[in-house]
């Protein structure tokens, strides 16, 4: 989204059109951006044989996962759900990445099944998978390399106290199971967290995994799953892909020599891709002075974008109605009844009951993490495409929330 001549555009569609147009709240994105991030992980990492496993949990509406695998994205899927939305976007099922945490064995089954490729990140699966697979079909091994990174502790996942993962610790059990049932592991896998700024967490871990790779011969790929960070706020740090994508590529190519064989390198981005991409349009429903704060309400909650309330995210919001107006400080607040805050004390030119408001980057777990709280309808979903707003999904009606609901006739 960028101001031009006075006014928002997304392309060059006018952001106060497409509210117009589909009505509020509606999440907007913008194709060309998402296709933009997605090149330049391309790009970073173009001395290595990247693939790029788009992680469907950060935007899995079906338009976005076709845009991508157009491109030439591979899937990440930790729901069998989400595999199937993949393959329902035309992913093959060798490209997409099948890496459940704590889901019934069953949805490992359903994957071999499909032909996925099967990540296993504890013990017990994998002798359950040895004892049923043997070495008919491969998987591969998440590990924990007790690495503490990430934004913050809710969405670390590589240290010591992380259900995520078989511990590095507990390397010699793998290669005992392994073993014994003769298991092809054909990937290595780790994923310490999300937002993570220093390129020298995915050094440190790419040299924790390049230790241990010796040990597994049938090796075709080392994913280093995810966790590239974008700015949510001015000045914010991000990861420089294209310096890690230098290091990365260079201590894998070193590393495949060694190995004796050159591997795949994968990544799993999810936030990197859509998070800039994604915009939340909602309207304020009420200007409220008070004696300590001057509140705007809009109709919009945690129940569209949890992230705020959740991880205390910063997200930059702009009144797009108003581009011009004198900034005034408000405190934008949600109508989901407990505290819903959506950004404190905030510059915003001067809003007007009825005003468009767009919170910024709301691509990434937006959505996919909006729920029906105080029985409140989702909304609608827009892609931007070649200059064109297009309906990606429709908002939802009461009988949505009825949907499933059984009447046992009281
Ligand atoms: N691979 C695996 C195995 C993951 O668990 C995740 C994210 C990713 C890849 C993608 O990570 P990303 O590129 O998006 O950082 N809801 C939180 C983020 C939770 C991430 C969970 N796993 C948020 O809104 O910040």
């Amino acid at each position: 989204m960028e101001l031009r001549d006075g006014s928002y555009f997304i392309q060059n569609v006018q952001v106060t059109d497409i509210a117009d147009q589909f009505g509020t709240p509606v999440y907007v994105y913008d194709a060309e951006k998402i296709v933009q991030q997605f090149k330049s992980l391309k790009m970073a990492f173009s001395d290595a044989d990247v693939k790029v496993k788009y992680a469907i949990k950060a935007c899995s509406n079906l338009s976005i996962l076709k845009l991508l695998k157009r491109y030439g994205a591979g899937a990440d899927a930790v729901s069998i759900q989400e595999a199937q939305l993949a393959l329902k976007a035309g992913f093959e099922p060798g490209e997409i990445m099948f890496s459940p945490n704590c889901a019934e064995f069953e949805e490992i089954e359903e994957a071999v099944k499909l032909g996925l490729v099967v990540n296993i990140d504890n013990i017990s699966f994998l002798r359950k998978f040895g004892a049923q697979f043997r070495s008919s079909y491969p998987c591969s091994i998440r590990l924990n390399p007790h690495i503490m990174a990430g934004g913050n502790y809710k969405i670390s996942t590589g240290h010591s106290n992380s259900k995520f993962g078989i511990s590095i610790y507990q390397l010699q059990q793998v290669i005992e199971v392994v073993r014994q049932y003769n298991i092809r592991v054909n990937g290595l896998h780790v994923h310490t967290g999300s937002d993570i700024y220093e390129a020298d967490v995915f050094l440190k871990m790419a040299e924790i995994l390049f230790g241990i790779a010796a040990d597994f011969p049938d090796l075709r790929f080392i994913d280093f799953g995810s966790g590239f960070k974008v700015a949510y706020s001015e000045g914010d740090l991000v990861t420089n892909v294209y310096d890690l994508g230098i290091k990365l590529t260079q201590s894998f190519r070193e590393f495949c020599r060694q190995y004796g064989r050159k591997l795949e390198l994968w990544i799993e981005p999810g936030k990197y891709i859509v998070s800039e991409a994604g915009t939340l349009l909602v309207k304020a429903t009420v200007v409220k002075p008070t004696p300590s704060v001057t509140f705007v309400g809009v109709n919009s909650g945690l129940n569209h974008l949890i992230r705020p309330m959740m991880y205390d995210a910063y997200h930059h919001i702009i009144n797009v109605s108003n581009p011009k107006g004198s900034q005034k400080m408000y405190t934008v607040v949600g109508y989901i009844c407990e505290t819903d805050t959506f950004g404190a004390d905030r510059k915003l030119n001067e809003v007007q009951e009825g005003d468009i408001l767009a919170i910024r980057n709301a691509g990434a777990y937006g959505f996919s993490m909006a729920s029906n709280y105080n029985s409140r309808l989702r909304p609608a979903e827009v892609l931007v495409f070649n200059n064109e707003p297009k309906l990606i999904r429709e908002r939802e009606t009461f009988d949505d929330l009825l949907k499933g609901q059984v009447d046992i006739g009281l």
